[in-house]
C-alpha cells in the first residue's frame, strides 16, 4: 500500500508550495491537480470549444496529453508552466472544473497515480473523494484578504499588472464556485486537520505538517 498524503484548501491558502516542499522532505512524488484542472482549461479555451458540447469535450479528455516532470507541466509537448497561471485561465478554471465527464477523467487519472507512488497530493476534493483513504488529511486556509494578498505579489513579482480588487474578487467568486458545486465541492473531511495559515510563514506550515506527518509514519 501506498503512502498519501491529502491536502485541499481555497486558492492562495499555500496548499501548492507547502505540499511542493513536504514531498521533497519526505521524498514523495508531488501532484498538482489544480495545474491538471488549468491544463484541461487551458486546451479547451485555446481550441474554442464550446464546453456544452459533450461530444467536443469527451475528445479533449481522450487526446489528453499531459505529463508532470520535475515540477513542470507538459501539454502535447509543449511547456505550459507559466501560461496556466496567467489570469485568464484563473477566470474559467472553476467552471470548467465542474463539467461531470472532466471531473470523472480526472479523479481516476489521480486515484491512479496515488495507487503506484507515496504521494502528496493538494487540490479541492482531495481529502474527499480522490483519497479518502489517505493516512494524512489536511485543509489547508487563510482570509480571503490574505490569500488575495499572496496571490498578488505573485502576479507583480511575475509582472502581471493587475489590481489587488481584481484578484480579492476573482478569488471570492472561485471559492464560491468551488464551494458550492453539486460534485465534488471543496469542503472540510471530518477527519482532516485544519491549519489556518493567515499568520503562518511557509516554514512554519511545513513544519506542522512535517511533524504530523513524520510521528505517525
Ligand atoms: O492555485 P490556486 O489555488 O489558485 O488554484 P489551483 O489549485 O490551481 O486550482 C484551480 C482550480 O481548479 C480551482 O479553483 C478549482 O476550480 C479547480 N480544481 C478542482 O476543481 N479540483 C481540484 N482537485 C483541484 C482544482
Ligand atoms: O496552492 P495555493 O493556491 O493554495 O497557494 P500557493 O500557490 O502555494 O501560495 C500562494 C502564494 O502565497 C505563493 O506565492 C506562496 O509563496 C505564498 N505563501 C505565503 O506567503 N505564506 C504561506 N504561509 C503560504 C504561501
Amino acid at each position: 500500500m501506498t503512502i498519501k498524503i491529502a491536502i485541499d484548501g481555497p486558492a492562495g491558502s499555500g496548499k501548492s508550495t507547502v505540499a511542493k516542499i513536504l514531498a521533497k522532505k519526505l521524498n514523495f512524488v508531488y501532484v498538482d491537480t489544480g495545474a491538471l484542472y488549468r491544463a484541461i482549461t487551458y486546451k479547451i479555451l485555446k481550441e474554442g470549444i464550446n464546453i456544452n458540447e459533450k461530444k467536443a469535450i469527451l475528445n479533449i479528455i481522450n487526446n489528453f496529453d499531459i505529463t508532470l516532470k520535475s515540477e513542470r507541466i507538459f501539454l502535447d509537448g509543449i511547456d505550459i508552466t507559466e501560461e496556466i497561471r496567467k489570469p485568464y485561465i484563473s477566470q474559467n478554471v472553476s467552471q470548467i472544473s465542474q463539467i461531470p465527464e472532466i471531473r470523472e477523467f480526472m479523479v481516476k487519472l489521480q486515484k491512479e497515480l496515488a495507487n503506484k507512488n507515496n504521494i502528496v497530493m493538494d487540490g479541492r476534493d482531495i481529502t474527499t473523494v480522490v483519497m479518502p483513504d489517505a493516512q494524512f488529511k489536511f485543509y489547508i486556509t487563510a482570509t480571503e484578504e490574505v490569500r488575495a494578498k499572496r496571490r498578488y505579489n505573485e502576479l507583480k513579482a511575475n509582472n502581471f499588472n493587475i489590481s489587488f480588487k481584481d484578484i480579492l474578487n476573482e478569488i471570492k467568486i472561485r471559492d464560491k464556485m468551488d464551494m458550492e458545486r453539486s460534485i465534488a465541492p471543496l469542503k472540510i473531511a471530518e477527519d482532516a486537520i485544519v491549519v489556518d495559515t493567515s499568520d503562518m510563514t511557509i516554514d512554519e506550515v511545513t513544519n506542522k505538517l512535517y511533524d504530523i506527518i513524520i510521528k505517525q509514519l
